[in-house]
């Protein structure tokens, strides 16, 4: 596995001479958050060693390197999903490449169900915590040493400081956020009422089939994380509106993206 993870690094290093130390993860119909970069290398998953390629609609599947901010970065323009069929090794992998790159804070994003009743479609939330309901635990299996410790500690998974910074840039320009818990459930399908309200009552805000993976190899890798979830539809929906379908989820995701972008974009000048 480390092999794996060393090869994937030095082709890309190799290719790009690039060494970012911000890295973004670009959910749901969110990829237009790159427009804010200076792209200098587009590379299709499929080149690289040991990447699987992306499937999902809206997912285009490579990682750009450019620079924003005047630094250089990394983004995944879609991601690995558990619910395509991938061992968590594979959904995960990225980020650990990611690592070896020189990544030292990972941003990450996604399409996400609102749980909280005070929530809207459009929203935005800061993720603050998170709950695993995914069968597994990524980091189940031998521990790599090289990149952390066997049993990571878990109690400030979402960088403090980076969610402070980020309220301060959402209120400065006047986006309406939310700060709440992610559920991350394997999906594909979607929740039925009584499993939204299951997630509701063991604490969530906010639903979604991504996002924990990637966050638990971050944070085992000693990787600063911050994530924003754009509240694509809601758990309790109006008499009125439809249920939930891929393309609303799209559709909402694109028209958040913009407000995203504005935080994402002053975080990392911030760095
Ligand atoms: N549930 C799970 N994943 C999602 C949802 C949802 O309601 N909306 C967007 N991704």
């Amino acid at each position: 596995m480390m092999e794996e993870i060393i090869e994937s690094a030095v082709y890309l290093k190799e290719k790009t001479g690039f060494t970012p130390k911000t890295g973004i993860v670009l959910g749901s119909g969110l990829g237009s958050l790159i427009d804010e970069i200076d792209i200098k290398h587009r590379i299709p998953y499929r080149e690289i060693p040991n990447f699987e390629s992306s499937t999902v609609e809206g997912h285009a599947g490579r990682l750009i390197f450019g620079i924003l901010g005047g630094k250089q970065m990394v983004a995944m323009q879609g991601r690995f999903h558990y619910y395509e069929g991938y061992p968590m090794q594979k959904v995960t992998f990225p980020v650990r490449v990611m690592r070896l790159l020189g990544v030292e804070t990972l941003f990450v994003s996604n399409a996400a169900g609102g749980l909280n009743p005070e929530y809207k479609v459009g929203d935005l939330m800061i993720i603050r915590d998170h709950i695993n309901m995914f069968p597994e635990n990524p980091l189940r299996g031998p521990n790599l040493e090289d990149l952390g410790t066997r049993f990571p500690e878990m109690s400030q998974t979402y960088c403090p400081e980076l969610i402070e910074r980020a309220k301060e840039i959402a209120i400065k320009h006047d986006i309406r956020f939310q700060t709440g818990v992610y559920i991350g459930s394997p999906g594909p399908t979607l929740e039925t009422p009584a499993e939204y309200k299951m997630f509701r009552i063991l604490g969530a805000d906010a639903t979604g089939m991504s996002t924990v993976p990637e966050v638990i190899t971050a944070r085992h890798a000693g990787m600063k994380v911050f994530g924003v979830s754009v509240i694509t539809n809601l758990s309790e929906p109006s008499e009125t509106d439809k249920p939930t379908t891929h393309e609303e989820v799209q559709n909402v995701a694109g028209a958040a993206a913009s407000k995203m972008r504005v935080i994402f974009k002053e975080l990392v000048l911030d760095l």
